[in-house]
C-alpha cells in the first residue's frame, strides 16, 4: 500500500465530498459562470459566488468580492506583487520564501523595485524585530511566507501585520502552507494581501487558489481579457473581482474547494491541527531515535506546520526519496522544494533535504511505516 507523505505539495486524498462536488459540476453544471444569462450559466455563477463567500468566511474577509480566484498560490502572488509594485518601491521580505515570491521579486528588481531580504535564523525563524529594522527606510510592502514549505517554521504574522499597518506599510502573506492548517484572520492580522492555494491545506483540487486584496487597494491586472461584462470597453473593469479575473474560472475546481473548506469547518481546524500535530510529534521523536538523522526547523509541533525536513548522514536526499518510493511505497519530496534561499538559510543548499509532510488523512501506522523504512535505511549506510 502506498503511503502519501507529500501533503505540503498537494494534499491527498481529498474528502469524499470534494470528489463528488467536482464531478457534479462537470456532469450537471457545465456552463460558463458569469458569461451567459441562461439558467445553467446562472447556476455555475452561483457555485462560484458561494465558493467566494465560503473563502471569505474562513479568513474573516468582509467583502467576498475582494477575493480573486487564481490557478494556484503562485499566480495569486504574482497578481499581487506585479499588480501592486511600481519602480522606486521598496519591498522587505525574508530568506525563507518560496520561488513563488523570490522569482517575481527578482524580475521586479529589473524594473526598478528595491528588494531587501531579512535573514532568518537556522530554524527558519524570521525575528519580527529584524523586519522592523529592515523597514527603517521608506518601504511600500512587507511580503512573508506564513509557514515554510521546507521546515514548517511559522512566522509571527500576527505581530508583523499590525505593526506594518501602523507604519503605513502594506503587508502581504503567502499562506501556501498555512491556509487550512492555522487560523488566519485578515482583520486581526492586518493582512492587506493574502495569497493561498486551494489544493493544499484547504483540501480542494489542483488548479485553484486565490488572492485577497484589501478594500481600497487598486492593482494593475496581470492578465487581460474577457470578464463577462463591460464588453464595449478596451480596458479592464475597475471593480473586483472581475478586474483581476479575466477568462473563465475553474468552476469544477472551485466547487471542490468549497467542499474542502466545508469539510474543514465541519471537522474543525483545531481537531485537524491536533491530529497533524500528533503525527508530527510521532515523526520527530521517532527520527530523534535514529542515528545519523538530522532534523531541521523547530522541534515543537505547536509552531510547526506540516512540512518536516531531514537529512541522513551518508545518503543523498534524492537517493533516500528514490528508495522510499521504489522499495517502500512511501512518497516524500526531496531536493530544494523550489525554495533555495530557505535551504541556504538552514545550511542544506545545494543538496536539499528529504521533506516529509503528513496530512489529516495519514495515520500513526503510516508514520510507523516511514520510521521503520528509515531504520532499515540506516542499517545500510
Ligand atoms: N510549493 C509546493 C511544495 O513545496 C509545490 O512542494
Amino acid at each position: 500500500m502506498t503511503i502519501y507523505l507529500d501533503n505540503a505539495a498537494t494534499s491527498y486524498p481529498k474528502p469524499e465530498s470534494v470528489y463528488r462536488a467536482v464531478e457534479n459540476i462537470l456532469r450537471n453544471v457545465g456552463a460558463n459562470p458569469g458569461r451567459g444569462g441562461h439558467m445553467m450559466a446562472l447556476e455555475a455563477g452561483r457555485v462560484v459566488f458561494e465558493t467566494r463567500e465560503t473563502v471569505a468566511d474562513f479568513f474573516n474577509i468582509a467583502d467576498s468580492a475582494r477575493i480573486v480566484f487564481a490557478a494556484n498560490a503562485t499566480e495569486a502572488i504574482n497578481t499581487g506583487l506585479v499588480g501592486l509594485l511600481n519602480p522606486g518601491d521598496r519591498v522587505v521580505t525574508s530568506t525563507m520564501e518560496h520561488n513563488a515570491v523570490t522569482r517575481p521579486l527578482r524580475a521586479l528588481q529589473d524594473r526598478g523595485i528595491e528588494v531587501v531580504k531579512v535573514p532568518a535564523d537556522r530554524q527558519g525563524w524570521v525575528d519580527p524585530a529584524h523586519i522592523r529594522q529592515a523597514c527603517a527606510e521608506p518601504t511600500r510592502l512587507v511580503v512573508l511566507t506564513h509557514c515554510s514549505n521546507v521546515t514548517g517554521t511559522v512566522q509571527a504574522i500576527e505581530d508583523i501585520g499590525p505593526w506594518c499597518r501602523k507604519q503605513g506599510i502594506l503587508f502581504m502573506v503567502d499562506a501556501a502552507q498555512s491556509a487550512g492548517v492555522f487560523p488566519i484572520d485578515v482583520e486581526e492580522m492586518a493582512i492587506d494581501l493574502l495569497a493561498a492555494p486551494g489544493h493544499k491545506g484547504l483540501l480542494g483540487p489542483q488548479g485553484t487558489g486565490f488572492l485577497y486584496v484589501r478594500d481600497g487597494l487598486q492593482l494593475t491586472p496581470l492578465i487581460y481579457g474577457g470578464t463577462g461584462g463591460n464588453s464595449h470597453s478596451e480596458f479592464p473593469p475597475e471593480q473586483f473581482p472581475e478586474r483581476l479575473e479575466a477568462g473563465t474560472v475553474n468552476t469544477p475546481g472551485l466547487a471542490g474547494l468549497k467542499a474542502g473548506i466545508e469539510f474543514l469547518n465541519e471537522v474543525g481546524l483545531a481537531s485537524i491541527r491536533a491530529r497533524e500535530s500528533e503525527l508530527l510529534e510521532q515523526l520527530i521523536s521517532g527520527l530523534d531515535a535514529l542515528a545519523g538523522v538530522e532534523i531541521y526547523g523547530p522541534r515543537s509541533s505547536s509552531n510547526h506546520g506540516g512540512a518536516l525536513s531531514l537529512t541522513f548522514a551518508g545518503l543523498d536526499p534524492s537517493q533516500i526519496g528514490f528508495i522510499l518510493d521504489q522499495e517502500f511505497g512511501i512518497l516524500t519530496r526531496v531536493g530544494l522544494h523550489c525554495a533555495p534561499d530557505a535551504h541556504r538559510t538552514i545550511g542544506t543548499y545545494p543538496q536539499g533535504t528529504v521533506r516529509v509532510s503528513p496530512g489529516y488523512f495519514n495515520t500513526p501506522a503510516d508514520i510507523d511505516r516511514f520510521l521503520s523504512a528509515m531504520s532499515t535505511l540506516s542499517t545500510r549506510t
